[in-house]
């Protein structure tokens, strides 16, 4: 299979284990079971749990990297629902779809993002019930990553700089912590579910490889803001200006953005490529992930 046959049918595979997994629409109370699958279902890229199907393939090993996968895409999707929210960003479309709360309500929408939290790491302590060691690795990374040091402590950040002076440093605190350390557990989870994922020396180049990987994302998205469309994005352009947030583009302009794009992910190849290890559909994603229109 060649990258992008590689790529869909990992997507196809994690839709699939999604659907099976959440609770159905017509479980009780429905409106929330609706909202959750509103806004899970809507799809979205899949990066996250790709990245951990792929770092457990770098040192493929008798575990299944599956309900890592899913419990990390049920913590970027709370974060997502929480991230549209009239009190946080305000934005009305995501994932091609009216956002959680204006297809609901806002109620329903903070009660959906509750309930995925936990969620997450149900299906954690369901997947590697009989590897109890495994278990409690990947729950200290997943939770240490979604807490108030690292994503909701970066989401944090980003609204308090709203309508502020740029600044570098503060700039990177937001965009290490509220996106590139889910991008970088993601990576950790499926290293550490593979055959060499208690290596010390390898844990920490993945590590390296996530977070820059996580950066050059996160300058992707805020270069997409300003030159994608929303039906492309299928959510909300030209917010981050609206909104008054502080951006790499704000403050190093489109193509200072785009430097440092390359920069991280070029970083994040030399990480990946140190490995060892069945790296080459990771270094094309990591490509894929720059070039992205969307
Ligand atoms: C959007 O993430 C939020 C950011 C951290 C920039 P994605 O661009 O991965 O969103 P989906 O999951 O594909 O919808
Ligand atoms: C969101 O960053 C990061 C999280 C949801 C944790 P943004 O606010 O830039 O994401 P988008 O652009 O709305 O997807
Ligand atoms: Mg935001
Ligand atoms: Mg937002
Ligand atoms: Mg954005």
């Amino acid at each position: 299979m060649n990258f992008s046959e590689k790529l869909k049918a990992w997507q196809d595979q994690v839709n699939r284990a999604m659907d099976q997994a959440l609770p159905g629409s017509e479980v009780h109370p429905t409106r929330l079971h609706q909202a959750i699958r509103h806004s899970v279902d809507a799809g979205g890229k899949r990066l996250r749990p790709i990245l951990t199907l792929g770092a457990e393939d770098l040192f493929p090993g008798e575990n299944d990297p599956m309900p890592a996968a899913l419990a990390i895409e049920l913590i970027h999707t709370y974060s997502l629902i929480h991230d549209d929210l009239p009190a946080m960003d305000d934005s009305e479309m995501r994932r091609g779809k009216p956002s959680c709360h204006v297809a609901f309500d806002e109620a329903t929408a903070i009660l959906a993002g509750d309930a995925l939290q936990p969620m997450a790491f149900e299906w954690l302590a369901r997947g590697y019930a009989s590897v109890p060691k495994l278990f409690a690795d990947l729950s200290l990374i997943l939770a240490e990553t979604a807490g108030s040091r690292q994503l909701v402590g970066g989401q944090m950040q980003d609204l308090l700089s709203e309508g502020k002076e740029p600044d570098e440093e503060n700039l990177s605190y937001i965009h290490r912590n509220k996106t590139a350390a889910m991008i970088r557990a993601s990576l950790e989870m499926g290293f550490r579910i593979g055959a060499m994922g208690e290596d010390m020396e390898k844990t920490a180049q993945v590590r390296e490889a996530g977070l820059s990987l996580g950066l050059a994302f996160q300058a992707v998205d805020d270069l997409l803001d300003v030159t994608g469309s929303t039906e492309e994005l299928g959510k909300d352009a030209h917010h981050d200006s609206e909104q008054g947030k502080v951006t790499w583009v704000t403050l190093k302009g489109e193509e200072g953005a785009r430097q440092l794009a390359r920069e991280h992910t070029e970083r994040a190849r030399a990480s990946l490529e140190g490995l060892g290890g069945n790296a080459d559909f990771l270094l094309e994603l990591t490509d894929f992930m720059l070039e992205r229109k969307h």
